[in-house]
């Protein structure tokens, strides 16, 4: 695997970083011991850059999304988004910190089934306090392709428009990282195809940095870098990867 390494740091050394893990551990009680579901994760993302994460089932990619996210804390290790580090911050500042500055899309959308489209995009900015922009939040229904669906409500969505909605909330706060877990998982390829092209226009367009979690070489080819976990730890990664290239690290991984 001459074009993975071990511990990858994918912005070169002194440049401003978007998203540093340092030495992230995460484990979880099980019964009997615990589960090692990050082991001294490293990784160091530019700012503008679209990172894919991949790996089996199990080796950790929703806990490696989730604590950069800052919505799950580390056992230990030190997770750094812009200039702030989200581990000395106390629970309440945390959640004001991740609703400025983070989007999060979720593989099962997690509307609020009693809200309509437009009171599930404006949720985040809601529950800090702040008002929406009319216009902002116009321009990203039409970009979505939700415009005049303002009033309806989860239930009368179907997964493409449901995912439609959880993007646009995302979004509206203009947040600097946008996380999204299999954000594709459970639609057709073609609604897939438009969902991540939305994703990465906006980010472009936003000045974003994009982490995607994904099973599917041909989405992990269009990222600018892949991340390849194994069993809790960051088994390699690609630069301009190739789909060739990713689906020959996934073979040599035994997948
Ligand atoms: N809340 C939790 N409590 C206990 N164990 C957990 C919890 N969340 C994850 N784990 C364990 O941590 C490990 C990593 O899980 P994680 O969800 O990060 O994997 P994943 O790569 O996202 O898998 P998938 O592709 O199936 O979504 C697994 O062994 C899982 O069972
Ligand atoms: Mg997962």
């Amino acid at each position: 695997m001459s074009a993975t390494v071990p511990a990858p740091s994918l912005a070169p050394p002194g440049t401003r970083t978007a998203v540093r893990l340092v030495q992230v551990r995460k484990t979880y009680p099980n019964g009997l011991g615990e589960t090692e579901a990050l082991r001294s994760v490293s990784v160091a993302l530019q700012p503008g850059s679209f990172t894919a994460v991949m790996g089996a089932s199990g080796s950790g990619k929703s806990t490696f999304l989730n604590c950069a996210a800052g919505l799950d804390t580390p056992t230990s290790g030190q997770v750094v988004i812009g200039d702030q580090d989200l581990t000395v911050l106390s629970a309440d500042a945390l959640t004001q910190f991740r609703r400025r500055h983070v989007g999060f899309v979720f593989q099962a959308y997690n509307l609020v089934g009693h809200l309509t489209v437009a009171e599930n995009v404006q949720l985040p900015l809601m529950l800090d306090g702040r008002r929406p922009d009319p216009a902002w939040q116009d321009h990203l229904m039409h970009a979505v392709g939700l415009a005049g669906m303002e009033d309806r409500r989860p239930g009368q969505l179907s997964g493409g428009q449901a995912q439609r909605v959880a993007i646009a909330r995302a979004l509206i706060t203009r947040p600097a990282v946008v996380f999204a877990d299999e954000p594709t998982g459970a639609l057709d390829s073609r609604t897939g195809d438009q969902i991540l092209d939305l994703l990465r226009s906006a980010a472009q367009s936003l000045g974003q940095t994009l982490v995607l979690v994904t099973h599917d070489a041909r989405v992990a080819a269009v990222a600018d870098q892949v991340l390849f976990l194994d069993d809790g730890r960051v088994s390699g990664h690609l630069q301009a990867p190739t789909v060739e290239q990713i689906a020959a690290v996934l073979l040599t991984a035994g997948r």
